[in-house]
């Protein structure tokens, strides 16, 4: 689609011998003085004239063209007025070309990687993985959709001392619990109650460690329990996959990667960066401007957490050839992922794959009842506060419109979007607190507010049985001002895509559609769409179906599923 600040670009460089022109030109923000704005301050010294006075003269020079409808000289300013049927034009045009795939990009022959949500083993999914889930999970669909070859990655937590526990407690007492039908709640059971047990006997908590040892071993009854136990995790995990509609290209354990520790200790060793700290081997990161050490190996043999990440980034590096390698983690997460990247720094990559490596983080959920522990039990599980949103929307959507088919579906929808919406509306660093009621209202900025007004305009294009067609658009009956701010929203479909991805912020999309839906609303009140006058009739048409199309493709990037009905 032709870019119009582009063409103000071009349309100044006729008049003006400077460079950094389109850097230059602005959207305006404020509705009615004009969609683009260019500062003469910049040309003050090299014209020896007041700002002004060369907008005014610029103003005069510039000659007419189909695409500006006018030009004002307002403060030293040089104000654009788009054209409202151009650009009206070109975007529907542009619309009846791509269809579905309005504001996609073609493949950019980029490699991203996503790595997301990658829970525990045997510990429960719950609230606090949300974020990471929802959050990884749009990216993944905002960057294929800007042409990325894009893989998503869950990296689960299938190491670590508290599986030494869990073995323990299964050699103990392991009959006692079924753990292949309730899978996380047994192991969670076990966990609490081995946890006990180890503040009271220190026999016990020596046998977990010994456990764990026995796990890096390669024990074998240790080592296949724990795919037991990693398989059905997964299991459970899949569950709330499939209500999120989420799949992964690559599913691995952080096991996978301890094999990597001495390849890890030889290059930091060659280049030296590997210290001795009492048995220990780290690398000290001063140089790097961070204060605490990386420990790369403890002091009994073992890995640690961030020795398997860098393992992660030797394989990853090889396997895909990445340019990004995004990591979608709470903030709490933010010195490990430093102290990561610094020492990757050290291990003789390629500059790109360091360049590359980023930490997405996010602030936390609050539960109103406070912080939560899965060593004490209380822990609130994504799954069931999935059902829990699911279940209301049904009772909402019941009152509202008794008679709906396939309620179930639109319930499953209207639940699972309302807390993927409001988990993304705000930008990402924000700390929240989840609150269903809200989430769930119809009015404010939610996902049902969203999802209804697209179902309304799919209302309005089932009673003229979705026949409508570019042909038949006059756009001369869609100048008015609230058509105008709709077809603004449009055009700028793929730059907030674009942006989205740049910031690595789905809450750009989720405020751009609320603003949409806003913009359609404001349109719907003031005109009548099946007006008596039928060119104003198909062209309103044309308009509703695109900004309902944009509504479910923008929704659909986040995640988020549109009912037809609702
Ligand atoms: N399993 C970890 C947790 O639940 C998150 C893993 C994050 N990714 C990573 N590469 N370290 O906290």
């Amino acid at each position: 689609m032709e870019n119009i600040k582009k063409k103000i670009e071009e349309t100044l460089k006729e008049i003006l011998d400077i460079d950094n022109i389109f850097e230059n030109i602005s959207e305006i923000k404020e509705e009615k003085k004009g969609d683009y704005t260019f500062p003469c301050f910049i040309l003050s010294k090299t014209y020896k004239k007041a700002p002004n006075i060369i907008a005014a003269e610029l103003k005069e020079k510039i000659e007419k063209k189909d695409f500006i409808e006018k030009i004002e000289s307002v403060n030293g300013y040089l104000n654009f007025y788009v054209d409202k049927k151009y650009l009206t034009k070109i975007v529907f045009e542009e619309y009846d070309k791509k269809k579905e795939d309005y504001g996609k990009n073609n493949n950019c022959n980029k490699t991203v990687l996503i790595e997301y949500s990658s829970p525990n083993i045997s510990k429960p999914f719950h609230i606090g993985h949300l974020r990471t889930t929802v959050i990884g999970h749009a990216l993944y669909n905002i960057y294929k959709f800007l042409g990325y070859n894009t893989i998503g990655i869950n990296h689960l937590g299938d190491y670590g001392t508290h599986l030494g526990k869990i073995i323990e407690a299964y050699k103990l007492w392991g009959n006692e619990y079924n753990i292949e039908e309730n899978p996380i709640d047994e192991l969670t059971k076990m966990y609490v109650r081995i946890n006990k047990l180890c503040e009271e006997d220190e026999t016990v908590l020596e046998n977990c460690r010994n456990n764990f040892k026995l796990l890096e071993e390669g024990d074998e009854y240790c080592n296949s329990l724990c795919k037991k136990i990693s398989d059905l995790s997964l299991i459970e995990f899949n569950r709330v996959y499939d209500l999120l509609g989420i799949k992964f290209d690559s599913i691995k354990g952080e096991s996978t990667y301890v094999k990597y520790m001495n390849d890890i200790l030889k290059v930091l060793e060659k280049n030296n960066k590997l210290l001795n700290s009492e048995g220990a081997k780290i690398v000290d990161l001063e140089e790097d401007g961070i204060k605490t050490p990386c420990i790369i190996q403890k002091n009994n043999g073992s890995s640690i957490y961030a020795t398997r990440d860098l393992g992660a980034i030797l394989y990853r590096s090889k396997t895909y050839d990445y340019d990004k390698s995004l990591y979608v983690t709470g903030y709490e997460q933010e010195l490990h992922f430093k102290q990561v990247f610094a020492v990757a720094k050290y291990l003789d990559l390629n500059e790109k794959y360091i360049n590359g490596l980023e930490h997405i983080s996010y602030g936390m959920y609050r539960l109103k009842e406070g912080k939560m522990s899965t060593r004490k039990g209380n822990f609130v599980k994504l799954e069931d506060i999935l059902i829990e949103s699911i279940n209301k929307a049904k009772e909402i959507i019941k009152e509202k419109n008794p008679n709906l088919e396939n309620i179930d579906e639109v319930a499953k929808k209207v639940g699972v979007g309302a807390v993927v919406f409001s988990d993304l509306y705000n930008s990402r660093i924000k700390d929240e607190v989840f609150d269903l009621d809200e989430m769930l209202s119809f009015q404010g900025e939610t996902c049902p507010y969203i999802q209804y007004m697209y179902v309304r305009i799919n209302s309005i294009l089932s009673k003229v049985d979705n026949k409508v067609l570019l042909n038949n658009v006059s756009y001369d009956k869609l100048t008015d001002e609230e058509t105008f701010n709709i077809i603004k929203l449009i055009y700028k479909f793929n730059d907030i895509v674009s942006l989205a991805a740049e910031k690595n912020e789905p809450y750009i999309i989720s405020r751009y559609l609320i603003k949409l839906s806003n913009a359609y609303s404001s349109f719907y009140t003031k005109n009548k769409v099946l007006s008596d006058d039928i060119e104003e009739r198909n062209s309103r048409l044309y308009l509703i179906k695109v900004v309902g199309n944009i509504i479910k493709t923008g929704s659909n990037l986040l995640g988020i599923e549109m009912p037809e009905k609702m």
